[in-house]
C-alpha cells in the first residue's frame, strides 16, 4: 500500500478533540491509491450489517471450554476466519498463524496441518540477512496460499528487551533496525503472494508473564527510539496489510484501544492505510477501541464478549461511534486486500513441495548459525577424525521447536512423540532433520556413535574414545511464559561431562535465546542454532562440516547473568495470572540489549552482533561523506583467510546525549572468495543520528560531531571516522525516500 496516510475528517475530529492530534494540521493526505478508491467503491455499496461482518474474526478452531464451534467455512484448526461479502467480490479472511510458517492448532486433523517450518525469526535475526528472510516469508506466503489461507499473522517485530521472553524465537532481536529490517523483508516475502501479514505485537509485548494483565510502562521519548522504531522500519520495509495490537497495556491503557499507538503514532505519523487486527482476546471495549483505531476483532470467542459485534452496532447508534468510522474500518479492510491481490487472487489447495519448501528453510538455517567459540580450530570438523561422538538433544531423530501459536506441525507429527506441556503451548515438537543421519553422512569413514544424554557418565564414556564429541543441547519456550537464562534440565551437567572426558568438546545449542554457559571455558567449540526449523539437522552438519562457512552474527546480546539484566528479576513473576502489575521499561529506556550493556559499561558473555567463521576478514578504508544532506558511510571487505566465508562488517554510530553510547545503523552480508575484497556503501537513516523530542513531535538532531564506527561486532569496533551533523528537526512522518 502506498506510504501516505489519508485520515478521514471524523478521526481528525476525534483526534483533535482527544487532544492527541499534535500535527494533525501539517499532515496532508496523500494521494488514494487505486487500491483505496477500489475498497472506497465497495464500501460505498455495503450495507452497514455487511460492514460489521467485515470487522470481527472467529477463531478457527473449537474452543470446547466455551462451548464454541466455529463457523464451518472457517478452516478448521486455524487460527482465524472473517466471513467475506461474496455479491461484493469480497472473499473471506482465512486468517492462519505465523512467523515460521502455516502453524495449526494442536487438536487439528486437518490435512494442512503439515507443513514447513522456517527456522526461529531470531535464527533469521542472526542472518541478519534481508534477502534470506524474505526468501523464507515467500515460501511460507506460498504454502498459506496453498493451504486455503490469504491472511499470515506473521512478522513479529517486539523487541528483545528480555532474554527470558518466551517469544523471543518469534520476535528479530533486540535492535530496532536490524528487528524492522528483518520482519519488514519477511513481510514483503509473505505478501508477494497475494497474502496478507500483520506486524505484531503492538507494541511492547516484550516478555509473556502476565500478558493479559501487565502494562508495559515507558515514556514517548524512549519508546519512539526503541520498540516503536522497530515497528516503524518494518512497516516501511514491508508495507503488511494489517498490524497486530498487542494483548497488554501500554502507559496504563490496553494496547488495542490505546488512541497514542494505533492513531497517533500508527496512523497518523507513520501514515498506516491497512488495519490494526486485535491479538486473540486482546479487545476490551467496543466504542473505546473503534474510536482509538481498532478496525477489527479477532479470535472470537478469546474476548469476554463479542465487542465489535451486536455492542458495535448498538455503539454506532447511539451515536458513541461516528458512522464514517466504521466506513474507515470497512475500507481499510477492504483496502489492504485490494492492495495484496486478495480480491484478485482467490486462495487454493495446491499441493506443496515440502522437499524443496525444506530446502529454503534449510538456506535460511545455514546462515544463522553462530560460531560462538572456536578454540584452536575444532570446527569444522577433521576430516582426520576417525571416531565422533554425537550426544543428546534427540539428535537421532531431530531438532526442536518452539511451543505456542507458532508451532508448525512437521509431516508424520512431532520426531519425538510426548513431550513438554499436554495443553498449550505444549507439546514440544521436533521436526524430523535429524542431525545424526547427517553427520554421519558427511563423515567419511569415521565411526560416529550417539549416546542420548540421558546418562551423562555413559556420554563421558562414548566421548572419551572419540576425536570430537558434539553435544546437542535445548531450551524449550513457548508462548504464554516465560522462560529460565539456561537450558533445560541437567544439560549444563552433561556437558560438564563429557567436556571432563574430552576437550575436544562441541556443544550445539538449539535455544529460544540467550542461555547461561557455566560449561564455556570447559569446551572447545560452540555453536548457536537456535530453533533450526524443517532443514535444521543438514544445515548444522553443513557447518559442522565446513560445508558452509559458520556466519550467523548475535541478534541479541548474550549476558554472563541475570544479573547484568535490567531486571534481574521478571516483573510479575509468581503473581497470581489476573493481578495486573507494571512492568517498568523506564529503567532502560531506549538502551535496550547492547545499548544497555554499552551504557553500563557491562561485560556480556558474547555481544550484539559477535559470530566467529572459518575465514578471516579485514575491514578498512572507512570514509564517510554527506551527500544531498545525508550520510554515506562506505569501507572495503577483504577475505584474508584461506577459504570462502560470509562477512557481516557493521556500522555503529554514536554521538553523547543519546540513550547509550553507540547506535547500530547499518550492516552488509558480503560473500566473499578467499583474497577477494568489496567496496561497500550505506546510507545512514538520519532518526538514527536523532533523538526523538516529544514537544516538537519529531526527531531532533541536534548539531555536532557524530562519530561513525566501522565493527566486526558490537564490542569489536575496527575503524570510526567523525563526521559533523548538522542540527535539523525532522517530521514524525518522516521517512526515506524509495
Ligand atoms: C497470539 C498471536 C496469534 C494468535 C492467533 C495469540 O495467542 O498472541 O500471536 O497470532 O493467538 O493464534
Amino acid at each position: 500500500m502506498a506510504a501516505n496516510r489519508i485520515l478521514t475528517g471524523v478521526c481528525a475530529a476525534a483526534l483533535l478533540s482527544a487532544g492527541l492530534g499534535r500535527g494533525l494540521a501539517a499532515a496532508q493526505p496523500g494521494p488514494e491509491s487505486g487500491a483505496e478508491a477500489r475498497a472506497a467503491r465497495i464500501v460505498s455499496a455495503m450495507s452497514r450489517e455487511e460492514k460489521l461482518r467485515l470487522v470481527f474474526g472467529y477463531f478457527g478452531s473449537p474452543q470446547a471450554a466455551k462451548g464454541y464451534m466455529p463457523p464451518k467455512e472457517a478452516r478448521m484448526g486455524s487460527a482465524g476466519y472473517v466471513p467475506g461479502i461474496p455479491q461484493l467480490g469480497v472473499p473471506p479472511q482465512w486468517q492462519t498463524d505465523a512467523s515460521l510458517g502455516v502453524a495449526t492448532q494442536r487438536d487439528s486433523t486437518e490435512p494442512y496441518r503439515v507443513r514447513t517450518s522456517l527456522p526461529s525469526s531470531l535464527a533469521t535475526a542472526a542472518t541478519f540477512d534481508p534477502q534470506i528472510a524474505e526468501q523464507g516469508g515467500a515460501m511460507i506466503g506460498r504454502e498459506a496460499l496453498d493451504s486455503g489461507f490469504n491472511v499470515m499473522l506473521a512478522g513479529g517485530v517486539d523487541l528483545t528487551r528480555d532474554p527470558r521472553n518466551g517469544r523471543n524465537f518469534e520476535y528479530a532481536g533486540e535492535d530496532p533496525l536490524l528487528a524492522g529490517t528483518i520482519a519488514g523483508a519477511a513481510v514483503r516475502g509473505i505478501q508477494a503472494n497475494h497474502v496478507i501479514s500483520t506486524i505484531k505485537h503492538f507494541a511492547l509485548n516484550d516478555q509473556e508473564a502476565g500478558r493479559f494483565v501487565a502494562s508495559a510502562n515507558l515514556a514517548e521519548a524512549p519508546a519512539r527510539q526503541s520498540d516503536l522504531l522497530a515497528f516503524q522500519f518494518a512497516l516501511e520495509a514491508g508495507d503488511p496489510g494489517s498490524v497486530m495490537c498487542a494483548y497488554n497495556r501500554v502507559n496504563g491503557v490496553y494496547a488495542c484501544e490505546n488512541p497514542d499507538l494505533l492513531e497517533t503514532a500508527l496512523k497518523h505519523d507513520w501514515g498506516f492505510r491497512g488495519y490494526v487486527m486485535s491479538d486473540w482476546g486482546a479487545t476490551h471495549s467496543s466504542a473505546k477501541a473503534a474510536n482509538a483505531g481498532l478496525d477489527q476483532e479477532s479470535g472470537y470467542p478469546f474476548d469476554d464478549r463479542p465487542y465489535f459485534r451486536e455492542d458495535l452496532a448498538q455503539a454506532l447508534a447511539a451515536g458513541q461511534v461516528p458512522p464514517a468510522r466504521l466506513d474507515d474500518m470497512a475500507r481499510r479492510i477492504v483496502g489492504a486486500m485490494a492492495a495484496n491481490g486478495l480480491l484478485d487472487h482467490p486462495v487454493r489447495e495446491a499441493p506443496i513441495d515440502l522437499v524443496a519448501d525444506a530446502k529454503v528453510a534449510q538456506a535460511a538455517e545455514e546462515e544463522a548459525i553462530v560460531l560462538l567459540k572456536n578454540d584452536g580450530g575444532l570446527l569444522p570438523i577433521a576430516r582426520t577424525a576417525r571416531r565422533i561422538a554425537v550426544i543428546g538433544g534427540h539428535a537421532d531423530r531431530g531438532v526442536i521447536a518452539g511451543g505456542g501459536s507458532s508451532t508448525v506441525f512437521p509431516p508424520g507429527g512431532t520426531a519425538v512423540a510426548g513431550l513438554g506441556p499436554k495443553s498449550f503451548p505444549g507439546p514440544i515438537v521436533y521436526h524430523p532433520s535429524a542431525p545424526l543421519p547427517a553427520i554421519r553422512a558427511r563423515a567419511g569413514g569415521a565411526q560416529v556413535g550417539f549416546a542420548d544424554g540421558a546418562d551423562p557418565a555413559a556420554a563421558a564414556k562414548l566421548a572419551a574414545g572419540a576425536d570430537v564429541a558434539v553435544v546437542f543441547v535445548t531450551q524449550w519456550a513457548g508462548e504464554s511464559q516465560d522462560v529460565a537464562m539456561r537450558l533445560d534440565d541437567d544439560q549444563d551437567r552433561l556437558i560438564a561431562a563429557v567436556a571432563a572426558a574430552n576437550p575436544h568438546t562441541v556443544v550445539v545449542l538449539e535455544t529460544g535465546g540467550p542461555v547461561r554457559m557455566p560449561w564455556l571455558d570447559q569446551v572447545g567449540a560452540v555453536l548457536e542454532a537456535w530453533y533450526p526449523g524443517s532443514g535444521g539437522g543438514e544445515a548444522i552438519a553443513r557447518v559442522l562440516f565446513g560445508e558452509v562457512d559458520a556466519s550467523g552474527r548475535l541478534p541479541v546480546t548474550f549476558p554472563r547473568d541475570e544479573s547484568q539484566l535490567p531486571r534481574p528479576h521478571l516483573d510479575g513473576e509468581g503473581l497470581p495470572a489476573d493481578r495486573p502489575f507494571d512492568i517498568d521499561y523506564n529503567i532502560e529506556g531506549a538502551a535496550v540489549g547492547y545499548k544497555w550493556f554499552d551504557a553500563k559499561g557491562l561485560q556480556p558473555l558474547f555481544p550484539f552482533g559477535y559470530g566467529l567463521s572459518y575465514t578471516r576478514f579485514d575491514y578498512g578504508d572507512l570514509k564517510v561523506e554527506r551527500a544531498a544532506g545525508r550520510l554515506q558511510a562506505s569501507f572495503t571487505v577483504r577475505n584474508v583467510g584461506s577459504r570462502a566465508g560470509r562477512a557481516v562488517p557493521q556500522l555503529y554510530v554514536s554521538s553523547p546525549g543519546w540513550e547509550a553510547p553507540k547506535r547500530l545503523a547499518g550492516w552488509a552480508s558480503v560473500e566473499l572468495q578467499p583474497g577477494e575484497s568489496r567496496r561497500v556503501s550505506r546510507e545512514i537513516d538520519p532518526r538514527l543520528l536523532a533523538v526523538w523530542d516529544p514537544a516538537a513531535h519529531g526527531w531532533k538532531i541536534p548539531g555536532g560531531r557524530v562519530d561513525v564506527l566501522l565493527a566486526a561486532s558490537s564490542r569489536d569496533i575496527v575503524a570510526q571516522a567523525a563526521v559533523d551533523a548538522p542540527a535539523a528537526t525532522l517530521p514524525a512522518s518522516w521517512r526515506p525516500p524509495r
